[in-house]
């Protein structure tokens, strides 16, 4: 499809419902003004609207202001083939420097990959010398945190992640793509498109449900997953996407755009200035009590590359092996939400600014869980029809969202909530 640039499987993306909201809101965005996407999260709206407005985008997530900064900031210059051969070099490096500790272990996966040995490689991963599991001696040297911090070399996810979230090899790569997306003589934006492509080829390679990352699977119940998930190619993967980003499918208009990683209330009571440019608001908030944080730990740990220190929880490491500082959004608690979204309609009616509002919310509620979502919608329709009086409609449309493809208890309706004053 045109105008899609997929980097993540992103739990609510609505890369799949773009017409529908296009339909009911291009004809009320101001030319000249920004349409601006304030929980842009996998950027599928922005890039979307790339081509025809200027567009701002927001998102609390770190990893996500890569990849909308990638999305709508990065441009094609240069040859592709020195750009890769940076890559290569730098990444080659570090990962010759991990090869020296670790290329018994990677020998070994990688045969027991290659043969299908169904059997042993459970054990395999387990004795695997993660950092977390303490008392971790290599060549000699006691490994914990603290001193990998202290090396040169680029070492994260293979001491933390080898064995669960991804093989080890594959850790090698991701670690020495890393080494070179930072050791090389980038600017900003292809640093940005970079990470984002190197997020992709993790999101293929990951042992998790859906492509999303919250938590590892267990190795037993999904043999046949581990195999095909471990058997690709970090560095291949990477290299297409970077193609993409430098192919004609990628579309490089400009019209003024701006990404911003603020929480909401950061920026609807910190930076009202942008919104002086702002002459639209797609908004498309969390809709369950999942936070995002937990999807995609693993994208920020690897941006920031700090060694974090593990969560621990009653004395154990959670599944998801979870670092501590993670950002627990108040729009994914169901106490809060509601508070957050009729403050945003008040702005948007106070400032004069067009709105549209996606929500995604059960088919039948009367029959159906609600417990995981954090508000009913029919409170906000009510509270929209109060504040906005006659500028106030809302349209659906039947969705089912990807990961319940099977399930009609599952069904779900898209909501479109439009202000137009
Ligand atoms: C339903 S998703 C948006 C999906 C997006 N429209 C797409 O197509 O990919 C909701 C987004 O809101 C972000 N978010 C959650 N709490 C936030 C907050 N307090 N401030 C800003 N963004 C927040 C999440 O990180 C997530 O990316």
């Amino acid at each position: 499809m045109k105008n899609e640039f997929p980097i993540l499987n992103y739990p609510g993306s609505k890369r799949n419902l773009l017409n529908f909201i296009d339909e009911y809101t291009t004809s009320h965005i101001p030319k000249g003004k920004a349409f601006f996407d304030i929980f842009a999260g996998s950027g599928a709206v922005s890039y979307f609207y790339k081509d025809k407005f200027k567009v701002y985008a927001n998102d609390s997530e770190q990893y996500s202001s890569v990849i909308l900064n990638a999305l709508l900031k990065f441009q094609p210059k240069g040859k592709l083939s020195v750009l890769l051969e940076e890559i290569n070099h730098f990444s080659e490096l570090n990962k010759q420097e991990l090869l020296s500790v670790f290329n018994k272990w990677v020998d070994k996966e990688q045969e027991l990959i290659s043969s299908y040995k169904y059997e042993d490689i459970e054990q395999f991963y387990l004795s695997f010398p993660n950092v977390w599991k303490g008392n971790i001696v290599i060549n000699n040297m006691e490994i914990t945190i603290e001193t990998l911090r202290k090396f040169p070399l680029y070492s994260l996810f293979t001491s933390y992640y080898s064995g669960n979230y991804f093989g080890v090899l594959q850790s090698v790569e991701i670690d020495s793509i890393r080494y070179a997306i930072e050791k090389g003589n980038f600017s900003v934006e292809t640093k940005n498109m970079l990470l984002s492509a190197l997020f992709y080829a993790m999101k293929e390679a990951v042992f998790s449900k859906d492509g999303h990352m919250a938590q590892p699977l267990g190795i037993n119940n999904n043999l046949d997953r581990l195999f095909k998930r471990r058997s690709v190619s970090i560095s291949e993967k990477f290299v297409l996407k970077v193609e993409d980003f430098y192919s004609d499918s990628f579309l490089t208009e400009d019209k003024g755009n701006k990404v911003f990683n603020y929480t909401f209330d950061e920026l609807l009571f910190n930076n009202k200035d942008i919104f002086d440019e702002v002459g639209f608001i797609y908004a498309d908030p969390p809709y369950t009590d999942m936070q995002y944080s937990r999807y995609f730990h693993l994208l920020n740990t690897l941006v920031d590359y700090q060694y974090p220190e593990m969560t621990v929880y009653r004395g154990s490491l959670s599944r998801g092996l979870y670092t501590e500082n993670r950002y627990q959004s108040p729009l994914s608690q169901k106490s809060k939400a509601i508070h957050y979204h009729k403050q945003l309609f008040d702005f948007c009616k106070e400032k004069q600014i067009g709105l549209a509002f996606s929500f995604a919310y059960p088919f039948d509620p009367a029959n159906q869980q609600t417990s995981r979502y954090v508000l009913n919608i029919f409170d906000l329709i009510e509270y929209g029809n109060n504040v906005f009086n006659g500028n106030f409609q809302y349209y659906t449309q039947d969705y089912n969202h990807s990961n319940n493809r099977n399930s009609n208890s599952k069904k779900v309706l898209e909501y479109l909530l439009l202000y137009t004053p």
